[in-house]
């Protein structure tokens, strides 16, 4: 009996040994959640739960972490999730880690183990928040629209707060975009009031209660995912420049039959409503040297606002996303090193600059960022908050001798959450900075010297030789050339007026506005055509007769584009004061549009010959 006693209690030795190494993360019963307040944010593509967790010790031995739970509707879209401990100052960001195989956890739900800052003892309470972020869990119902319906989205999440332990009380706000709400679960006690729906309280949950909660709603915030690729790159000569390719799509409901832009700017607000028409974009202080391009060239409407804080770029793609539609383009600009880069203690430089994407509201499915250092720079290493795939790479551009050594960080499924500072640490050897220099020093003098050999041999050329006339005279012709394709591309830049002047009256409805922006725009016109006239006079007498016929065929195309202009002006007058039906009215400018892209296209090339 007693050796029995005695074999037992090895044999349980034995086993509490095996167990002690998971006995931290097994569900500890005397944790009770004595109330529980969740926050559900609806308003944009992103779900975000806040959840403020209050629970108790009620056993005797000090507990140090804390599991979370998720429903496999919750975790099969999460893009983030994290938790603090306190409020304001004394806020600590507790450590998030996925754990998985414990006892009496179905293993369809993710669990989720949090390092709380101190131990709670028997008998205390602690209070955690809890963030999570979620990411196509609300999906457009129905999936296709037309361009004068709304948006309406379906959102499959949980009703409680997934929770190993028990709770005592529960309640849940859900906050949407607008009142308008089709369905949603009615679980009592719920009340829906404006904007917000409110579940519960709730008391006396079970552990690990898992129910559905669907909300069926109008949704018309911009459904903007992305791939993005940033270069930054590092350069020791003061700057740091950020290059951002994008390509968007919008992922809202699909736009279905034809689109009307006539509608879309005639009826802002109704027409297109889950169009993406503009986007946002939060860069740090002191960001300069902005451009906005697409692969047609820049993009003029972007605008610039700027603070101590953070400068705000304000951007118009080119034609507004519909739902289903695709776009490219980049955003680049430079920042002051000083701001970003830091010598450490052991002379090693630091980088720390964000990592996500500067624009609001967009998911990034696929991030990439490539952090390109000076050529000399060696053993780097880099930290981020968060895990990422690391790579390494080389880019070799002018000038350069071996190299610069490039970091690649690649992260799925991005959002605002992640745009947190990272770093990136190296050596550099000071004397390859001079690399560069010294290699443009040779080539300048290599280029000094050819020329003055060249002058030399230019010199003995006498000045009333025959050669020297001929040069004189070509040079003139050129200069003419030059000052008829700067006149030229002037009046480019003055008929262009005219369409703005259709845009603002699509906006403003006012016609007698637009009529007098075409006056005003025809009369610098008739001013100007009597220089380039002046110019073509001048030409003819200067007898080069390629050069005139020429210059005559660009003035010709371009009286053909302003003329066309003019007919665009006059449809969309005439449709405004409905002397032409919309719809006739929109084939022709549809029409005239292309042909006053092309005649653009033709004219730019054939003032780009005449410089030539
Ligand atoms: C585009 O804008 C940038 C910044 O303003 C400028 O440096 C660049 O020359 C522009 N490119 C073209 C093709 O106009
Ligand atoms: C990086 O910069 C941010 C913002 O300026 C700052 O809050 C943070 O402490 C810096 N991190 C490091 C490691 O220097």
């Amino acid at each position: 009996m007693g050796r029995r006693t005695g074999l037992l209690a090895v044999w349980l030795l034995v086993v509490a040994c095996y167990l002690a190494p998971l006995s931290a993360a097994n569900v500890d019963p005397n944790i009770v959640n004595t109330r529980v307040d969740r926050k559900l944010d609806l308003a944009t593509q992103t779900v975000r739960i806040s959840s403020t967790i209050k629970f108790e010790n009620r056993g005797s031995t000090p507990v140090r972490s804390y599991l979370l739970a998720l429903a496999p509707s919750e975790a099969a879209h999460l893009a983030f999730i994290g938790a603090t401990q306190g409020k304001g100052r004394s806020q600590t960001t507790l450590a998030v880690e996925a754990v998985a195989g414990i006892p009496g956890v179905p293993s369809s739900l993710s669990l989720y183990e949090v390092a709380l800052t101190r131990p709670v003892g028997g008998g205390e309470s602690a209070t955690l928040e809890v963030v999570s972020v979620h990411t196509g869990a609300e999906v457009p119902y129905p999936a296709e629209i037309t361009q004068s319906e709304e948006q309406l989205v379906l959102y499959t999440g949980s009703l409680h707060l997934v929770s190993p332990y028990a709770t005592a009380s529960e309640s849940s706000k859900v906050g949407l975009p607008t009142s308008l709400v089709k369905a949603y679960t009615k679980a009592e006690p719920v009340k829906k009031s404006g904007t917000e729906i409110t579940y519960g309280p709730y008391s006396d949950v079970a552990p690990l209660s898992v129910e559905e909660l669907r909300i069926h709603f109008e949704n018309n915030s911009p459904f903007a995912v992305a791939d993005l690729e940033r270069e930054i790159e590092v350069s020791h000569w003061g700057n740091v420049y950020v290059t951002e390719n994008y390509k968007m799509r919008n992922a809202g409901a699909k736009h279905k039959g034809t689109f009307s832009r006539f509608e879309y700017q005639a009826r802002p607000g109704m027409s297109g409503q889950n169009a993406i028409r503009e986007l946002l974009a939060r860069l740090p202080p002191r960001a300069n040297s902005i451009y906005y391009r697409d692969e047609i060239g820049n993009i003029s409407t972007s605008h610039v606002r700027s603070t101590s804080r953070v400068t705000e770029v304000q951007l118009e793609p080119r034609y507004p996303l519909m739902g289903g539609w695709k776009t490219e383009f980049t955003l680049g600009y430079s920042l002051p090193l000083a701001d970003f880069l830091f010598r450490a203690k052991d002379g090693r430089r630091v980088l720390n600059i964000t990592f996500g994407c500067p624009l609001r509201d967009v998911v990034v499915e696929d991030l990439t960022v490539k952090v390109i250092l000076p050529e000399g720079s060696t053993d780097l290493t880099a930290s981020v908050p968060f895990p990422v795939a690391q790579a390494r790479d080389v880019r070799l551009t002018y000038l350069d001798t071996v190299g610069r050594p490039v970091l690649v960080l690649k992260k799925s499924t991005a959002v605002m959450e992640h745009n947190q500072h990272f770093q990136v640490s190296y050596r550099f050897r000071g004397v390859a900075l001079l690399a560069e220099p010294l290699l443009l020093v040779a080539f300048f003098l290599a280029l000094f010297l050819a020329s003055m050999a060249c002058l030399r041999v230019d010199l003995t050329i006498a000045k009333s030789s025959a050669s020297y006339q001929a040069d004189l005279h070509r040079h003139k012709v050129r200069d003419i050339l030059a000052r008829l394709a700067a006149l030229l591309t002037a009046r480019a830049t003055e008929a262009d007026k005219i369409e703005a002047a259709l845009k603002e009256l699509s906006r403003s409805g006012d016609v007698g506005a637009a009529r007098a922006a075409r006056k005003a725009v025809e009369g610098s016109l008739k001013d100007s055509a009597k220089s380039v006239k002046a110019l073509q006079d001048e030409l003819d007498g200067a007898g080069d007769a390629k050069a005139a016929a020429k210059a005559a065929a660009v003035v010709a195309k371009e009286q053909q584009k302003v003329t066309a202009q003019a007919q665009l002006a006059e449809t969309a007058v005439a449709v405004w004061e409905k002397k032409l039906a919309a719809k006739d009215g929109e084939q022709r400018m549809a029409a005239l549009h292309a042909r006053i892209k092309a005649l653009k296209q033709e004219v730019r090339d054939a003032i780009q010959a005449l410089e030539d």
